[in-house]
């Protein structure tokens, strides 16, 4: 039995991760799911928006599932999110955007980005002086081995031949020019069967869109890649469609990428695609790959099919979407 701590948080962050759960147990005897409280509600009963009780059950759960929470604009805000990445050391976000259906206007998708979680503009290291406010940026030596070694293994084990280092080291070329010059030198020591590729972090955004047939594995910043990785799901059809997983040594939270999307929340048209991706990410991330296998193909069935989610032009929101995938796990 693996036991999977559950984080439903604001929004549609709860109405998708219900979505996942109802998935995950059809698929798996194997997993116990125990809630908890992250983000408003926790606030509310709390004062903290990540209450040391939710930490430590994340910390001992084998996995943990997360919806999305809504964030405040002042200025003593503690995110959450921002807070367990770093307390359970999850130093890797994984990623991957795959087209289910033909979106106007693009060409299909099939992209896993692997986006440095550590480091990088996400320190939260403002200073302010009287001439206005300086962020200090980190690019680490040992930060960027371990993302670019993560990006290789991942690579090799799901059979993809090719990884983009994607930067900005013509502009930032010390900190930015190190994680190049270890991405190159990683790829003779460790990536020597796959395809090595480099480009700057505006221009893959723009081939993003236009060509993105020319990625296969990402590696980069954790800016760019939060960026890029919203960029890919647009191409896929929306954020709806956009899973990912932040991994640590011990410890994992898999999440939809998107947040708690106050404009539609509560409305039942929110697509739980990414929700239950996730689910199905965690699922091999715990060893069950038959399981992840299961509902992955479920999920491409369904809009195989032809049917539509709200968020590309149809009709199917969060229930019934779910209501379809679970039928086509039971056939
Ligand atoms: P968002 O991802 O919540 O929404 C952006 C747009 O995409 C909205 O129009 C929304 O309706 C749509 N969308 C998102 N997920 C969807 C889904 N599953 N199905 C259909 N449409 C979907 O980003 P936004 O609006 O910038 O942020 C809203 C709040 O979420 C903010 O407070 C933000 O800080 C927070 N946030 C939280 C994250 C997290 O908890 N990991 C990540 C990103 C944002
Ligand atoms: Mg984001």
């Amino acid at each position: 039995m693996k036991k999977v701590c559950v984080l439903p948080g604001d929004g549609i962050g709860p109405e998708v991760v219900e979505c996942a759960v109802k998935v995950l147990g059809e698929v798996s005897d194997s997993l116990e799911f125990v809630n908890a409280a992250i983000g408003e509600e926790a606030f509310k009963r709390t004062g903290s928006y990540l209450p040391s009780d939710t930490l430590e059950l994340m910390r001992s759960c084998d996995s943990c599932l997360f919806g999305a929470v809504t964030s405040r604009e002042s200025p003593d805000y503690d995110s959450p999110v921002l807070r367990f990445r770093k307390e359970l050391d999850l130093y890797a976000n994984l990623r991957p955007v795959r087209s289910f259906v033909k979106i106007s206007g693009m060409a299909p998708i099939d992209v896993v980005i692997v986006r440095e979680n550590s480091e990088g503009m996400y320190t939260q290291d403002e200073v302010f002086d009287d001439k206005g406010v300086t962020t200090l940026r980190r690019v680490s030596r040992k930060a960027s081995e371990r993302i670019i070694r993560f990006a290789i293994s991942q690579a090799l084990t799901s059979g993809r031949r090719k990884i983009t280092c994607v930067h900005k080291a013509n502009v930032l070329r010390f900190s930015d020019g190190l994680f190049l010059s270890m991405f190159r030198d990683m790829m003779i020591r460790e990536g020597r069967m796959l395809e090595a590729a480099e480009q700057l972090v505006d221009s893959a955004a723009m081939k993003l869109l236009t060509d993105p047939g020319s990625f296969d594995v990402i590696v980069t910043l954790n800016l760019y890649g939060d960026i890029l990785s919203d960029v890919a799901a647009g191409v896929a059809g929306g954020l709806g469609f956009a899973p990912s997983g932040n991994i640590g040594p011990k410890n994992s939270v898999f999440e939809p990428a998107h947040g708690s999307a106050p404009d539609i929340a509560g409305k039942g048209i929110e697509n739980p695609t990414a929700a239950i991706l996730a689910g199905a990410m965690m699922l091999r991330h715990l060893g069950f790959e038959q399981d992840a296998l299961l509902v992955e193909r479920a999920v491409s069935e369904f809009y195989a099919s032809g049917h539509l989610t709200a968020d590309i032009g149809g009709r199917h929101g969060s229930e019934s979407f779910t209501e379809h995938v679970l039928k086509l796990i039971r056939r």
